[in-house]
């Protein structure tokens, strides 16, 4: 018998595990499995195994591709990481922290910043998705330009196999070549391969100084060569430089009035950049001395320097007011695709051109990462289209949106993985010989495809 502690078998109790947190994806759960320790979660699986009961591991469901709400049959056992959220130690030598799967990303900041140490990765998110749900997802976010995505930044990993096998790869190793890293399947395997229990994860200097800027400029190309430049003359110091367009612009300041836009929002695109540096040196003149070298140029149009903390998090606010504003629009369309950083303003140029030629009156909103080439190109269609024919009119602008990515040898999927959402999508892109590696890989570890199933590849595989 389960201990009664560890489980959720009520409608009521059961309700937050089975909508995501857009809510654009919601099933039924047979059950809440809440373990408190890798050993729980070992016996729990093997108990499924056995018995070919369909488990979903969940963190902190702000996924977007709806891999960890459970489908709509009522059959599928949720299991929650949220008790395993211990941080079991931080080596301030070794630049690593070793937390349990079910730490909330935010929490993982703090503690490392208690020991003045960074750990990079950062995402709207934070404060409610979990290092397993990174992991799980390779997640990406707004410092991957200097520090890599999820899966540059783990150096160990437990993971609890579909049955019941405990996978122990908690090393704190940067250099180990014992071997294929085994640890690495894990890494945006979105709940398919293991159940991640635990991670030891690389820290970095803590920086001393942040300098944040906020850019406006008339094309999506000079965006481009403006990056290129700042990636150049900030002497590498750049952490993140973010596409915002003028709808963007305007969705967040609607949604938050209280929000201004710190130059001349008239502007076709601005940029948020913010460079960083531990130790001791002069960021506010080199980062000044850039920005007016570009201003005298015409590298950029106009430029606003945040002057305390407070006001680079007024800045960092518009950015995740553009995000959080989308939701309340209503139906859209969200994408997630990536081409060469070279390419990249040619796919905004040619999807633009596109769309407002078969989509008249839709609003485009292509935002992002412009230093990794990964846009979330994002529709918001028009109010005249009729909620019947809506999943029709967005479908048919993501393959326009797609089509163009092919075209320029890019990914549909950058960083939010493939899930349902983008299934369909990743089969038809996927040759025979990447579909029967990953299917081997998939029987290999779940013989009895318990684990996660219908997500990345389709139940049949
Ligand atoms: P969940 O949504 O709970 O799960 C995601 C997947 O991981 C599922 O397949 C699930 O089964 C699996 N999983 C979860 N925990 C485990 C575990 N312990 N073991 C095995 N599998 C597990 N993503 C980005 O990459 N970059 C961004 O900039 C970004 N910004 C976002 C901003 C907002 C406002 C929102 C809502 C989302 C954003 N995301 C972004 C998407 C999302 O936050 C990430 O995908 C995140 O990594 C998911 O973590 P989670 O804990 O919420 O995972
Ligand atoms: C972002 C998420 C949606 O970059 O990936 O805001
Ligand atoms: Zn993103």
């Amino acid at each position: 018998m389960l201990n009664p502690d560890l489980y959720l078998d009520s409608a009521g109790t059961m309700a937050r595990y089975e909508r995501d947190w857009t809510g654009d994806h919601a099933g039924r759960a047979a059950l809440v499995l809440r373990p408190r320790s890798t050993r729980d979660v070992s016996k729990m699986l093997s108990f499924c195994y056995e018995r070919g009961i369909a488990v979903v591991p969940q963190g902190g469901h702000t996924g977007l591709v709806g891999a960890a709400t459970p489908s709509a049959t009522g059959q599928e056992v949720i299991l929650s990481l949220e008790r395993l959220n211990t941080i079991r130690s931080v080596d301030i030598a070794n630049f690593t922290i070793t937390v349990e799967a079910g730490c909330i990303l935010q929490d993982v900041h703090e503690a490392a910043a208690s020991v003045d140490r960074l750990f990079p990765l950062t995402l709207g998110a934070k404060g409610t998705c979990q290092i397993g749900g990174n992991i799980a997802t390779n997640a990406g976010g707004l410092n991957v330009l200097r520090y890599g995505m999820m899966r540059d930044l783990v150096l160990g990993l437990e993971a609890v196999l579909p049955d019941g096998r405990v996978f122990n790869g908690l090393q704190a190793l940067r250099k180990n070549n014992l071997g294929y890293d085994i640890k690495q399947l894990f890494v945006g395997s979105e709940g398919t391969l293991g159940v991640i229990t635990a991670a030891v994860l690389k820290l970095f200097p803590m920086p001393r100084h942040t300098v944040t800027a906020f850019a406006a400029l008339s094309t999506v190309d000079d965006a481009l060569r403006f990056y290129v430049r700042a990636r150049t003359e900030l002497c590498d110091l750049l952490s993140a430089f973010e596409l915002i367009p003028a709808s963007g612009l305007e969705l967040a300041t609607s949604f938050r009035t209280d929000l201004r836009a710190p130059v001349g929002n008239a502007a076709a695109y601005h940029v948020l950049l913010e460079v960083q540096a531990s130790g001791d040196l002069d960021l506010n003149t080199l980062t000044q001395n850039f920005l007016m070298k570009e201003l005298e140029n015409n590298g950029i149009l106009d430029v606003a320097i945040a002057t305390s903390a407070r006001q680079s998090s007024e800045f960092w606010a518009i950015r995740e007011a553009m995000v959080e504003a989308e939701p309340h629009y209503g139906q859209h369309l969200r994408t997630d695709v990536s081409v060469p950083i070279s390419k990249l303003a040619e796919f905004i140029i040619e999807t633009d051109a596109l769309l407002e030629q078969h989509f008249h009156g839709a609003i485009r909103l292509p935002y992002g990462h412009i230093g990794d080439g990964n846009i979330h190109y994002n529709v918001l269609p028009p109010r005249s289209v009729g909620e019947g024919d809506l999943a029709d009119y967005l479908h048919a602008c993501e393959a326009m949106i797609f089509e163009v990515v092919d075209g320029l040898d890019g990914s549909i999927s950058a960083e939010h993985g493939v899930g349902i959402a983008k299934q369909s999508a990743f089969m038809q892109r996927m040759s025979p010989v990447d579909l029967e590696i990953m299917a081997e890989f998939k029987s290999f570890f779940d013989s009895r495809a318990i684990l996660s199933p219908g997500r990345i590849l389709p139940k049949s595989n």
